[in-house]
């Protein structure tokens, strides 16, 4: 049987791209059979600096998102990372299995990290170990995930691999986990600058499209985003050059559930004037319902507590004998 697991840093407030490149894609998911585990990553926002005394809410507001999003708290376990404390307990068994070649490779923390990578903690650095601890704790099969994690996926899978070679005495311990990337809306950008990905820790807020921004907000910053001057292209093959254009019209295709050349086809030859008001209007009506159900959650603090709680016993159901398997496979004392 399949097994689903992903998460988000509660590092501030979900965004459109977290929606369209993932959490979109949980909500089907749940209808498979597959078991589900969605968790809000606490321990990797550590990784940064951040305020502890925030943390906790942050915590609260993505569970909220996601269930207000559709995730249901009844078929899929919704929980703090923190809260299962086999993740921790995997994650250093997996950082003896990964290779330092590997996380040499691995371009977020060289992103995140920036020129001065003396001061980044080492938790950066090892970021994508705890990562597979997420996944394998589980022994998960499919990570639904935008575009940007497709590398700490790899790196997922070739812990995985090599853990099964050295301690699997010819069997399968961990299935390599697939990551599962929508075709639109995988790698949404920043409003200001079409190269760069949209992302919480932008520091201008109208870069995003957050899903609790209201009608308002979310008509401005669309109508404040970085344009070309020329009109929009027939073709996608267009769109190539122009990184901006490109990411509108990804958006809207994502938002209305069509594809980019269909787009193209009535907006080809517009300008952004004609098609901005559209886009806005997309994007209100697809958010609404969500900020909604948000708004409404995240004022009943009871409430998701008493779904992340629930969420973190099941999680812990599925870990505690993973974890048991582990630690005999890899040696450690027991009377
Ligand atoms: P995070 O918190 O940066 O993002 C959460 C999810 O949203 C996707 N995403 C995007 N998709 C499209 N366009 C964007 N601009 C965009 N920004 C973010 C991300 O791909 C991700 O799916 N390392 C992960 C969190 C994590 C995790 C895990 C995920 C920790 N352990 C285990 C899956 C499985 C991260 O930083 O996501």
């Amino acid at each position: 049987p399949d097994r689903i697991l992903s998460g988000m840093q509660p590092t501030g407030g979900l965004h459109l791209g977290n929606y369209l490149g993932a959490l979109k894609n949980w909500v089907p998911m749940q209808d498979t059979g597959a078991e589900c585990f969605f968790c809000a990553v606490d321990m990797h926002a550590m990784t940064v600096e951040y305020d502890p005394a925030v943390l906790p809410d942050r915590v609260r507001g993505v569970a909220a998102a996601y269930v207000a999003a559709g995730v249901d708290p009844e078929r899929s376990a919704i929980f703090a990372q923190s809260a299962v404390p086999e993740h921790a307990e995997l994650n250093w068994i997996l950082q003896c299995v990964a290779r330092m070649g590997w996380m040499e490779r691995m371009t977020q923390f060289k992103d995140k990290a920036g020129k001065d990578s003396e001061r980044a903690s080492v938790g950066l650095f090892t970021y994508p170990v705890l990562m597979a601890a997420d996944i394998l704790v589980y022994k998960a099969t499919h990570v639904p995930v935008g575009d940007d994690q497709k590398q700490h996926l790899e790196l997922s899978r070739d812990i995985a691999a090599r853990f099964n070679r050295d301690f699997g005495g010819g069997e399968i311990v961990f299935p390599l986990p697939e990551p599962v990337i929508l075709p639109t809306g995988a790698r949404v950008m920043s409003l200001k600058d079409g190269t760069k990905k949209m992302s919480k820790s932008d520091p201008s807020d109208n870069a995003r499209i957050n899903l609790h921004d209201d009608a308002d907000t979310i008509a401005k910053k669309i109508k404040k985003a970085k344009t070309d001057p020329e009109p929009l292209p027939e073709t996608a093959q267009g769109l190539e050059t122009r990184p901006e254009a490109k990411n509108l019209v990804g958006l809207y295709a994502a938002l209305t559930g069509t594809s980019v050349e269909a787009v193209l086809a009535e907006f080809g030859g517009e300008g952004f004037g004609a098609f901005k008001p559209k886009l806005a209007e997309a994007a209100v009506s697809y958010i609404a319902p969500i900020s909604e159900e948000y708004a409404r959650l995240i004022g009943d603090k009871a409430e998701i507590d008493a779904i992340l709680k629930r969420g973190a016993e099941r999680a812990r159901e599925a870990a505690v004998p993973v974890v048991a398997e582990i630690r005999d496979r890899v040696g450690y004392w027991r009377p």
